[in-house]
């Protein structure tokens, strides 16, 4: 048995009775995260899980929380109470379903997303604002949005939506609530494949970053980026950083070329990648292949 079909089972055992609207929206967020992650290249048995399980705890007695969640976690959730059910819908998870961290954090952080988020934990989050059965305006509008590919403006116009929703009820956003909108406005903006090439290494501190601008010299790409890292576990995250990001923004990466080694090529069609291991960018001398190339250093 898949753990989706584990997941779904548990929810309706749960929730089929007496809540059958609740079931229905947790359907809702399965169909919209199981399309979205189709559509940008996600583990579709784990959006799946997350889904079914997002809400597992919604009716749950939030006294249920000691002794379930951390001294931490209880503070926050009786500052901002809408969070019980997320904190602990992530626990039954790992209880009843599985241990993969991503779609444990997909759940814990589905209310309102979470600073650099996953693919998978954003998918979830707004999968959950924008799926079918959601009649409110601002849900139809950020659902047109999200079905129109604009995945990043979409999760945007939730944040500010339900931080007007905040305000509304009196009650104080979250400040990572805050931190998200604007972190999405910016991922919003229509950039460039350079820029979200030159972001994304800068997410993790690369250093040396200089594009080569190779137009006049190849058929077959416009542009070389090179970059260094100071190890495999930098090189690995601005790997999977480009990969979300670049297929959000409707961009295709034609191949990886040698993962987890010291000299990572990333072929993003009109531009090429190489991230290589410091002492490794010295030791090919890579630079002085294009050195007769216009080119431009990024400051870091
Ligand atoms: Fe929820
Ligand atoms: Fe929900």
């Amino acid at each position: 048995m898949q753990l989706s079909d584990k997941a779904k089972e548990l929810v309706i055992n749960k929730y089929g009775k007496d809540h059958e609207k609740r079931l229905k929206h947790v359907f809702g967020v399965a169909k919209m995260a199981e399309y979205l992650a189709d559509k940008y290249g996600v583990d579709k048995e784990k959006a799946l899980t997350a889904a079914y399980m997002h809400d597992f705890a919604k009716y749950d007695d939030p006294t249920e929380a000691i002794g379930i969640l951390d001294e931490k976690d209880i503070e926050e959730c009786e500052k901002y109470p809408f969070l019980y059910h997320a904190y602990l819908s992530a626990e039954a998870y790992l209880k009843y379903v599985g241990t993969d961290m991503d779609v444990y954090n997909a759940i814990r952080y589905h209310v309102f997303g979470r600073p650099h988020m996953s693919l998978l934990e954003a998918i979830i989050m707004i999968a959950d604002y924008t799926e079918e059965n959601r009649e409110y305006d601002t849900c139809i509008e950020c659902r047109k949005i999200l079905l129109d590919g604009e995945f990043n403006k979409a999760i945007y116009k939730s944040l500010i939506y339900t931080i007007e929703n905040c305000k509304r009820n009196n009650e104080l956003p979250h400040p990572q609530q805050l931190l998200v909108m604007e972190e999405y406005k910016k991922k919003s903006e229509n950039k460039s494949l350079e820029e979200l090439i030159i972001d994304n290494l800068g997410r993790v501190k690369a250093s040396n970053i200089i594009v080569y601008d190779a137009k006049e010299r190849s058929p077959f790409y416009d542009k070389i980026v090179i970059a260094s890292v100071d190890s495999v576990r930098q090189c690995s995250a601005v790997i999977r950083y480009l990969i979300d990001d670049l297929a959000i923004h409707n961009y295709k990466i034609r191949s990886v070329e040698g993962k987890d080694t010291a000299w990572v090529l990333v072929d993003c069609f009109d531009i090429i990648v190489s991230i290589f291991q410091k002492e490794e960018r010295d030791h090919y001398d890579i630079d002085k292949v294009y050195m007769d190339y216009p080119k431009k250093l990024i400051e870091e």
